[in-house]
């Protein structure tokens, strides 16, 4: 019993402290938002390799194609020209790059990329982003970020968080210095990784993916610690079901009223990977219990 219980601590432990975490985005593998919360995922001791397309691919939602040669350049001269369909950084296996889609790049991680690095073993989390505008409501449907964290959590089964921030980069990996509202992303974005994988696997329900939209970097919202976490919807719920009951009332706040509000709100929406819009109660209030500590209500 007590050997028992001193392994499932250590092994909660090992998951907060070292998980094996996939990232990708839609922006870019050498786009300085990815790169900069995969350095600070890395400083938190986790355990994260990267499978993010070659170049731009922002709304290509759920597009998936087989990796064609590159003649050209990656974006921003990150690869040599002629590198083949995919490719790694050569001094950091952990940097790789897929020249298609976000959603074949998360399927390259997995497939190969991240089975290389964790000796055959799957992550336990699916991150994409930050994507480098918002991904709100209707643009939910055609973000490849998204499209990315869906892919994870409805077809590899693996949960996912979508992270986006309302103001746009378009930044090359090698930027200095780093603006600030990509280190303020960069943090925010792994407090709440480190938040759901706190509270233990499994860490998301089935077939569940966080939309998760940070607000603009203002002079009232300039470090991670001045914001707060709102549990929100992806879509307006009118003739929606009732949502999970919190915060008095048992409608959830869209996503882009939690942005748009005043004050420094982060949504979070329990998103439906199934097809794109708000998960149900249950689902909902699995995650409530899991965020409880970090969850607050718009004023
Ligand atoms: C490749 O990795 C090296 C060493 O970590 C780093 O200095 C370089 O900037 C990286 N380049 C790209 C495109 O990732
Ligand atoms: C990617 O392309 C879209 C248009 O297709 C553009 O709006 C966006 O700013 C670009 N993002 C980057 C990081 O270059």
């Amino acid at each position: 019993m007590r050997t028992h219980s001193v392994l499932s601590l250590l092994s909660l432990l090992g998951a907060a402290h070292g998980a094996r975490i996939l990232q990708s985005n839609d922006d870019g593998w050498a786009e300085l938002y990815l790169r900069s919360f995969n350095d600070a995922l890395n400083a938190a001791g986790h355990d994260v390799v990267v499978s993010a397309p070659a170049e731009n691919q922002s709304g290509t939602g759920s597009s998936d194609r087989e990796p064609e040669p590159r003649s050209t350049p990656c974006q921003y001269n990150s690869c040599p020209a002629n590198s083949g369909p995919v490719g790694s950084n050569s001094t950091n296996p952990r940097l790789n790059w897929v020249n298609s889609y976000p959603v074949t790049s998360v399927k390259y991680g997995l497939s190969t990329f991240g089975p290389q690095i964790w000796n055959g073993q799957a992550p336990d989390l699916v991150v994409a982003g930050p994507n480098t505008a918002s991904n709100l409501w209707l643009a939910v449907h055609f973000s490849g970020t998204v499209g990315a964290a869906v892919h994870a959590a409805r077809v590899a089964k693996i949960p996912s968080i979508a992270f986006s921030g309302a103001d746009g980069a378009e930044l090359p990996w090698n930027t200095s210095p780093v603006p600030s509202r990509s280190l303020v992303y960069a943090e925010l974005a792994t407090i709440l990784t480190e938040k759901v994988l706190e509270s233990g696997a499994p860490y998301l329900p089935e077939d569940v993916f966080l939309n998760v939209n940070f607000p603009s970097i203002t002079s009232e919202c300039s470090r991670a610690s001045d914001f707060q976490w709102v549990l929100s919807r992806v879509n307006p719920g009118f003739l929606s079901a009732p949502d999970v009951e919190t915060c008095g009332d048992d409608r959830l706040p869209t996503e882009t009223d939690v942005v748009n509000s005043d004050g420094c709100y982060v949504a979070v929406s329990v998103g439906d990977a199934t097809d794109k819009t708000t998960a149900p109660r249950e689902k909902q209030a699995v995650v409530l219990e899991k965020l409880a500590d970090v969850l607050t209500c718009l004023p």
